[in-house]
């Protein structure tokens, strides 16, 4: 059967939905935007010009999304280690470019019905920022559509470690360690994603192989897909091209196939 074009969808992105199974799209898709430097230096341009650039391809991927239905979208904006590690002028560009679109956006993720929420050590940042993330946090707070999280300043194994320590902590109130409960959904429980299923989809651009330390826990069963492609020339149409590889993909959860091996239980995730 022929499915419906959502509205919005350009021509290019019309043809390579209509070759889609729209009961088959991925439920949460994440994404590690990489690329914008090499972007930038083969075009003989400072680095920040390829995270600007970047900003085009954030909107145009997340209007797509939107507009095809995925529920859950994850972005790694930057990481513990870029926050930390990259020259202090980068940084603070970064931060600029984040206030500045999350001041923009706000009317286009309202119109789009897209809520906002962020995962990573929000409080290392500085109090401009946080104060401009929690303004367009609540200003999509009402909003009932896909759900865009922004990884800033995030690392997983930090996620780990902060939940560990959530974890012991709740056990300490409630009369001390005896009363420390591990196994998979207490931590599932107690990560910066409680409220998020796990990915079932994690697309890399730029060709790296690596994981660079995003969603360690919770992309245990994703599907993972690299492409060449760098981020500032990533659009829709090439996530619609991405989610058409997902659909070829036959995803086992360590079993032999669909029909023998249910899918590993989600963790309760609110809506
Ligand atoms: C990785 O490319 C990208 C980043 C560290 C920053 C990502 C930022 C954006 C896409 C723009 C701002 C985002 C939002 C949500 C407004 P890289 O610099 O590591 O590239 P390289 O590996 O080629 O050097």
């Amino acid at each position: 059967m022929q499915a419906t074009t959502p509205a919005g969808l350009d021509r290019k992105e019309a043809a390579i939905f209509s070759q889609l199974d729209p009961a088959r799209l991925p439920k949460h898709i994440a994404i590690i935007m990489d690329g914008n430097g090499r972007w930038a230096r083969r075009r003989h341009m400072p680095r920040v010009a390829g995270h600007r650039a970047g900003v085009t391809s954030v909107r145009s991927t997340v209007e797509t999304a939107a507009r095809i239905g995925i529920p859950w979208l994850t972005l790694y904006a930057f990481s513990e280690e870029n926050w930390k590690k990259r020259p202090k002028g980068e940084v603070g560009f970064l931060m600029k470019l984040l206030s500045r679109f999350l001041k923009m956006e706000v009317p286009t993720l309202n119109q789009n019905n897209i809520k906002l929420e962020y995962i990573g050590r929000r409080h290392e940042l500085p109090e401009d920022v946080n104060e401009r993330m929690e303004w367009a946090r609540e200003e999509t707070a009402k909003n009932t559509g896909m759900v865009l999280t922004l990884a800033l300043n995030y690392s997983a194994r930090s996620e780990i470690v902060d939940a560990f320590k959530s974890m012991a902590e709740k056990a300490v109130r409630n009369g001390g360690l005896s009363h420390l409960h591990v196994d998979e959904e207490a931590v599932s429980q107690h990560l910066y994603t409680r409220n998020l299923p796990d990915p079932d989809f994690l697309i890399r651009t730029s060709g790296e192989m690596r994981l660079s330390n995003f969603l360690l826990w919770q992309c245990a069963y994703a599907e993972i897909y690299v492409t060449d492609t760098l981020w500032p020339d990533f659009r829709g149409t090439h996530l619609l091209e991405a989610i058409a590889e997902y659909q070829k993909r036959e995803r086992r959860f360590g079993g032999l196939n669909d029909k023998h091996v249910p899918e590993p239980r989600p963790h309760k995730v609110k809506r």
